[in-house]
């Protein structure tokens, strides 16, 4: 009678032990599935992958079952305690056909539906829109190639003050620090959208969870793509290719919206004439921060710049493009990185700088692609800033320096 109650009694605590043992372990499977398993997407294509992966995880997992198993037990079983003299037996073609028969299958079973979705994802023909996508060290250009809109994209202003060293900045205060971008890749839900990508400097690859792409991009070369998003949404991404010391502070933002938002915003990309002037109001120097908001579209050369308001545009344009190498400070990183601190270029004359900064020199790449407005702006902080006694810079002289 006691023993039969004993007996119940360790039968049910074992069994409660097995299943909260079990409750807490299908949590955990649920749990690292949200937070560490492939996203699912929002493509047909990622839908896809998706399964893909999820097949070739659980195969391998009825691998590793059956081999940890065949070890375990094994070791187990044949331990030399048990079995003080070892078998001797040598080879067997039936097990060796056998296992090598088996994995074959196996493979061939996960590449038949793998190369039909690869097959789909090269398949880039009627796409409704094409944009090109230009990776630079560091930051993205979008390209609406036949719409004549092309931007850059680059880390968000607010991020990249906080970065600094020594900026005095809780990064932690910074509402999507280091993923957020000035200007999105604003794309329409439901439409074909063709993706060339290359580079202008090294090796980058545009890389974006949501949509299943991870494209290298490589100067020279033109890689294509395409997606057809299926629900609206912001998607991030970022730089997937080492290509450099701001490597991690290149994100990729894609905003997929409505046909008819995408139009309006397009409208109002081409109002603009796809050229970005920093906002002219004065920014107090010492607390950029305060001033992050996003440049704001307008056209080139609209009025005449207070050389306050020329300056303090141009800390933008610096602090955007230029202060990752040669610092907030001025004070560069050299060997490679040379201060504009009392820099002979700087202070000697104007048509010295405006022509570095269209055509670059050594490491410096060229800023061609900033608007005259936008080199005459950051010429001109260049030229003041950090004790400097340079002039500052028209945009006409810009203008003249391009021809
Ligand atoms: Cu561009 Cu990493």
């Amino acid at each position: 009678m006691m023993l039969s109650k004993s007996g119940l009694r360790g039968w049910l605590a074992r069994s409660a032990a097995l299943m909260t043992l079990w409750s807490l372990a299908s949590e955990a499977v649920a749990f690292t599935g949200e937070k560490w398993n492939m996203t699912q997407g929002v493509t047909a294509i990622s839908h896809e992958v998706y399964k893909l992966h999820m097949a070739a995880f659980y195969v391998c997992c009825v691998i590793g079952f059956i081999v940890f198993g065949a070890i375990i037990y094994s070791i187990i079983n044949h331990r030399r305690s048990k079995h003080p003299k070892p078998a001797d037996f040598h080879e067997s073609t039936l097990v060796e056909i056998i296992w090598t028969a088996i994995p074959f299958v196996i493979l061939i079973g996960l590449a038949i539906p793998a190369a039909g979705t690869l097959i789909k994802m090269e398949d880039t023909r009627n796409s409704e829109l094409t944009v090109k996508v230009t990776g630079f060290q560091w930051k993205w250009q979008y390209e609406y190639l036949g719409e004549g809109v092309s931007f850059y994209s680059t880390l968000s202003q607010e991020s990249n003050v906080a970065r600094q060293l020594g900026s005095g900045i809780d990064v932690n205060t910074v509402p999507n620090y280091l993923v957020d971008v000035d200007n999105e890749l604003v794309l329409p839900v439901g439409k074909k959208i063709r993706f060339v990508i290359t580079a202008n400097d090294v090796i980058h690859a545009w890389w974006v969870p949501a949509l299943a792409i991870k494209k290298d991009a490589i100067p020279g070369y033109v890689n294509e793509v395409w997606t057809k998003i299926d629900v609206p949404g912001t998607y991030r991404g970022v730089c997937a290719e080492l290509c450099g010391r701001d490597h991690g502070f290149m994100p990729i933002v894609v905003r997929a919206v409505s046909e008819a938002e995408y139009k309006t915003w397009l409208e109002g990309k081409k109002k603009g004439a796809g050229v970005e002037v920093a906002p002219a109001a004065a920014a107090p120097v010492a607390a950029p921060a305060a001033e992050a908001a996003l440049p704001v579209a307008a056209p080139a050369a609209a009025k005449e710049l207070s050389k306050d308001e020329l300056v303090a545009a141009g800390e933008k344009v610096y602090t955007a493009n230029c202060a990752a190498c040669h610092q907030a400070t001025g004070a560069g990183l050299p060997p490679n990185f040379p201060a504009l601190k009392g820099d002979k270029v700087a202070n000697g004359p104007a048509e010295g700088v405006i022509k570095q900064v269209l055509n670059g020199k050594n490491l410096m790449p060229p800023f061609k692609q900033l608007s005259d407005q936008d080199i005459a702006a950051v010429a001109s902080y260049v030229r003041t800033s950090w004790g400097n006694k340079g002039s500052v810079v028209t945009a006409e002289a810009v203008a003249a320096a391009r021809k």
